[in-house]
């Protein structure tokens, strides 16, 4: 899939103005130039992609990436000097920027040593001009900055950085457009992120998410069901949907649809065998929705429902429309209907103005639901949003104690429900060799959790039905079941 003629492309004539044949044309011409790079130096040309953030992130990267192959670069190995670096940053708090400047830090020498080396930096952080202003400033030495909206462009600028001894910078506020068959290259070959849609209308007060990724625009239903059915072509048999909130797909497309109708065009393509998504906004979940899950046979017995904060004055301030009350029936609904469904969360500690008793209501939340995982996150507050200057900001020792205290709750919950399916038989797809140990596997249960299993890699990539044995806290290990033997694993302990 994704193979670009490259015959068919003249690079003396002009460069096309339609999207993609424009990009196919300067990865043409990008591809020109590595080619006579590598012929200069005997040897391949090397990049290195490094990832923060979230699944849109990853799954750019891997954009990113099929397009950096496309050119002829090889992806660096542990021992190779890269010619080519690509920061794909993050923005959602503090910590993931400070990683970035890190990183970038410990750069400054070894581009001193190779000044030949290739350095850019894209993502959610390129769309904050205060950013793009700092890097030019203090890390003059980077070569190539572009936006969360111009992804598809990276050849294009690519093209120039080659013809350039000054940093390409190309961000922009904001697009309406889609571009679709760009080369990809995935991470893993039998699961692959999918967008539906990009960009968030929502704008929850303390999030920047908005801002860096733009208004929320939907891909057509047929663009998504065409790239699913190359992908089961290609091997993958597990696809996560992607989205700030797939609740609303389909709003403002020509043709509206809901996302429980795309769920169930999906679920039609046959040799696909499970589907995910992520993440679902509360306030848009529906009825229909939780009517298609429990009828999938392929839907994944998983849903994050991120609830933030149990305080409902909290939630007010925070713009997420639903209440303590209406999220603890939501959960209820979704339970009924799948009693057997692992429900995972995103919370936030420390919120502006959160007092002892909002606290309370987000741990009274979270014993109600316990929870299968949840991700706590200390509030950071981030420039440009209203909660930035939302007054009594929680002093640092106060979030920190109620942060503990809520890890603590959620590892208890998690252990519990962990240990609710102890002794079952489960299908998992193996996703790899386990990096301690060669003679397990690490694969995923529907629920998304981690089972360890005595097997070797040829089993990668296939559903196997394994015992869970022995639950951990968060991860369990377990022993594959063959037909009507089991091959016993816990004789090696990792
Ligand atoms: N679209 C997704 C979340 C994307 S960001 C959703 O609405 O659920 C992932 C998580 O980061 C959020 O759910 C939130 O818990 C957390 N987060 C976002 N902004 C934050 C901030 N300023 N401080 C701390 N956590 C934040
Ligand atoms: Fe951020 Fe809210 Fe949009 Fe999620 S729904 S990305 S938390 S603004
Ligand atoms: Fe981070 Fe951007 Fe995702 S800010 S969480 S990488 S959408």
């Amino acid at each position: 899939m994704n193979e670009i003629d490259f015959d068919e492309i003249d690079i003396n004539e002009n460069a096309p103005y339609e999207e993609p044949q424009r990009q196919y044309y300067y990865i043409k011409k990008c591809r020109d130039y590595i080619q006579k790079k590598k012929q200069e130096l005997s040897r391949p040309m090397y990049f290195t992609i490094k990832t923060f953030g979230c699944q849109m992130n990853a799954r750019d990267s891997e954009k990113i990436h099929g397009i950096l192959e496309n050119i002829g670069y090889v992806e660096a190995s542990e021992n190779d000097t890269p010619d080519l670096i690509l920061f794909n940053t993050c923005t959602v708090r503090e910590n993931a920027n400070l990683k970035v400047y890190g990183n970038l830090g410990n750069l400054k020498k070894e581009k001193a040593k190779n000044p030949d080396m290739i350095i850019g930096l894209c993502g959610c952080m390129m769309q904050e001009p205060d950013v793009v202003e700092k890097i030019k400033k203090s890390y003059s030495f980077v070569n190539l900055i572009f936006g969360t909206h111009n992804l598809y462009k990276f050849g294009e600028l690519l093209n120039e950085v080659y013809s350039s001894n000054k940093m390409v910078v190309d961000v922009l506020k904001d697009t309406k457009l889609i571009v679709e068959k760009l080369p990809t290259e995935r991470k893993y070959a039998f699961k692959s992120g999918v967008n539906i849609m990009f960009g968030c209308d929502n704008f929850c007060t303390y999030c920047i998410v908005p801002y860096v990724r733009g208004r929320e625009r939907s891909r057509k239903p047929e663009h998504i069901i065409r790239e699913i059915k190359d992908l089961v072509n290609d091997g993958v048999v597990e696809i996560m949907l992607l989205g700030q909130n797939v609740n609303s797909y389909g709003k403002g497309l020509e043709n509206s649809i809901s996302f429980a109708k795309l769920l169930q065009m999906v679920e039609e393509i046959e040799g696909l065998k499970r589907i995910r998504f992520m993440t679902s906004h509360p306030k848009d979940l529906s009825d229909e929705l939780i009517d298609v899950m429990s009828k999938s046979k392929k839907i994944c017995r998983h849903i994050h429902l991120p609830v933030q904060s149990g305080s409902n004055s909290l939630l007010k301030r925070m713009n997420r429309h639903y209440t303590k009350e209406s999220y603890l029936e939501l959960v209820d609904k979704i339970r009924k209907a799948m009693p057997d469904i692992s429900i995972t969360t995103d919370i936030i500690v420390g919120f502006p103005g959160e007092t002892e008793e909002d606290f309370e209501d987000t741990m009274d939340v979270v014993k109600k639901v316990r929870y299968d995982s949840a991700y706590t996150f200390i509030y950071s507050k981030r420039t440009g949003t209203p909660a930035a200057k939302f007054p009594d900001q929680v002093p640092e020792d106060v979030v920190k104690d109620r942060f503990n205290r809520l890890l603590k709750q959620v590892q208890e919950d998690s252990a519990y429900r962990n240990a609710q399916k102890l002794g079952n038989t489960v299908d998992v797809l193996v996703e790899e060799q386990n990096t301690q140990n060669p003679e397990f596997v690490t694969g995923k249960m529907d629920n998304n959790s981690t089972v360890h299993f005595k097997g070797n890699k040829e089993l990668i990539g296939q559903i196997v039905k394994v015992h869970l044995d022995e639950a951990k806290g968060f991860y369990y290990y377990g022993t594959i079941v063959t037909n009507d033997a089991e091959i016993h694993g816990d004789e090696v302990r990792i």
